[in-house]
């Protein structure tokens, strides 16, 4: 299903892109040497309630993931690439740790996920991977321009990620948004311009390059979970939720806050 929303429901995605995009800030501005994840998880869950907002993770029990999630945020350490569950880990220096948070308010959803390294440590490879996955970010929201099919988008995502030496792994990419977390159209990490759905205004798009190292094999965790890199390399995680408006695409998850 593909939800369209109407100018009067864009404010609500404002607002909810807001939220998810100052706690995953607020988050990140937190975590030091010796962060536990859970204790991520439970700032995460503090700040949505108290900011009025529903979980899109906490019963979501699709066919990739084992029963219910059961927490408020995605934490993917080092090869973890995706769906990390919270689990007792302190965060050593030098970790690479994404967190991906989606939520409701006021019936509209919004979803992003961030990557970045823990401490004083500035591991180069890791930080050219994080900034592949941004940039290409950034190519997707521009190539959502009028006129424009979903395959614009997978392409301009890809290009960046291929010329950046990154393999692309289809299994997951980015997805619609609406009411619900996942909805219709899919939108692959890499793809062919000129093809695919014909964006409109009012559609609501989560867009999310993400690779790993070395490879395009993933592995799942034994907590039914986490997706790991086959080869132990490490990943990054780049989303934003954005509105496809008259003009372009409007990004939905920007924070209304400073952050230290
Ligand atoms: N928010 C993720 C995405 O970007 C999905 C997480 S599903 C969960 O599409 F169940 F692991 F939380
Ligand atoms: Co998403």
């Amino acid at each position: 299903m593909i939800e369209i929303l109407s100018p009067a429901e864009l404010p609500r995605a404002r607002q909810a892109g807001a939220l998810v995009a100052d706690v995953l800030q607020t988050l990140k501005s937190r975590t030091v040497v010796g962060t536990n994840l859970q204790d991520i998880d439970r700032w995460a869950e503090t700040m949505v309630l108290e900011a009025g907002g529903s979980s899109c993770y906490v019963d979501y029990a699709p066919s990739f993931g084992r029963g219910p999630f059961g927490h408020y945020i995605c934490t993917s350490v080092n090869d973890a690439v995706l769906h990390g569950l919270p689990h007792d880990y302190p965060l050593a220096d030098g970790d690479l740790l994404s967190l991906d948070l989606a939520v409701a308010r006021d019936g509209v959803v919004a979803d992003s996920a961030i990557t970045f390294i823990v401490g004083d440590s500035e591991p180069a490879e890791s930080i050219a991977m994080i900034s592949a996955t941004e940039r290409a970010l950034q190519a997707g929201i521009a190539a959502a321009g009028p006129g424009a099919r979903i395959g614009d988008i997978s392409h301009a995502i890809g290009s960046v990620l291929s010329e950046a030496g990154y393999p692309i792994n289809t299994q997951f990419g980015g997805h619609g948004v609406g009411s619900t977390m996942h909805q219709d159209p899919h939108i692959p990490n890499t793809g062919r311009p000129g093809r695919g759905y014909a964006l409109r205004p009012g559609l609501l798009l989560a867009l999310e390059p993400w690779v790993m190292a070395d490879t395009a094999e993933l592995v799942t965790d034994a907590d039914g979970w986490t997706l790991r890199s086959a080869t132990g390399a490490r990943a990054a995680h780049s989303e934003h939720t954005i509105a496809i408006t008259g003009d372009g695409a409007e990004i939905l998850t920007v924070p209304t806050q400073a952050h230290p």
